[in-house]
């Protein structure tokens, strides 16, 4: 796949082979970075495993630290109100981070956490296998891409899947007015997962 994006610093060949609950059982006892000693719950994946859509946010905040499950807090309830637009049903979508432990106060991932991440995530995306991937944000573009995309300009990667950058939930919960945008955005690109 052309995705013009970063190569792995590990072998996440050697991770798809394990298959998605492999990659649970991997990331539930990886101490690859310093990350790990603060967290309550590895935060891996909710929705489906044959998402049509799949959504990759930034890091596990205080409520998902504690629960264990992508987006459940405020910023959760503000995507879920995207999913809702965007006319997604429950088995179409899922929704990851690019790294699976929170970081203290809510900072943003580093580089290197990212990078030591990344393979998690690039498995996890392989066997997703998703027709649409939605970075939520900077970080996401970051985690996953070299060089840089344009908000909502979806970008084709191979026949079929596509890659688009929206705004982070999380960014709308503090500019409301952002969402105007952000649903504008998603007009524009419904095509890509309505195929009616
Ligand atoms: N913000 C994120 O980027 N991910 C979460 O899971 C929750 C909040």
């Amino acid at each position: 796949m052309n995705r013009n994006c970063n190569t792995p610093a590990m072998n996440s060949g050697e991770l798809v082979k394990l298959g998605l609950k492999g990659i649970t059982a991997r990331v539930l006892e990886c101490k690859k970075c310093p990350l790990h000693e603060n967290a309550t719950n590895k935060v891996i994946i909710r929705g489906s495993e044959r998402p049509k859509v799949l959504f990759i946010g930034e890091a596990p905040g205080k409520n998902e630290d504690e629960s264990g499950i992508p987006f459940c807090g405020r910023a959760g309830k503000v995507l879920d109100e995207l999913i809702d637009y965007m006319a997604l049903e429950e088995n179409e979508y899922a929704i990851i981070n690019t790294v699976k432990c929170r970081p203290p106060n809510n900072r943003k991932p580093t580089h290197s956490e990212l990078k030591t991440c990344r393979p998690f995530l690039l498995a996890q995306i392989e066997l997703l296998d998703p027709e649409v991937i939605i970075l939520l944000g900077n970080t996401a573009e970051q985690a996953f891409c070299v060089s840089p995309l344009k908000w909502g300009e979806a970008v084709n990667m191979q026949e079929g899947k596509y890659l688009v950058k929206l705004y982070h939930p999380a960014a709308l919960l503090y500019r409301r007015s952002l969402m105007e945008q952000q649903k504008e955005m998603i007009d524009l690109n419904k095509k890509l997962w309505q195929k009616i």
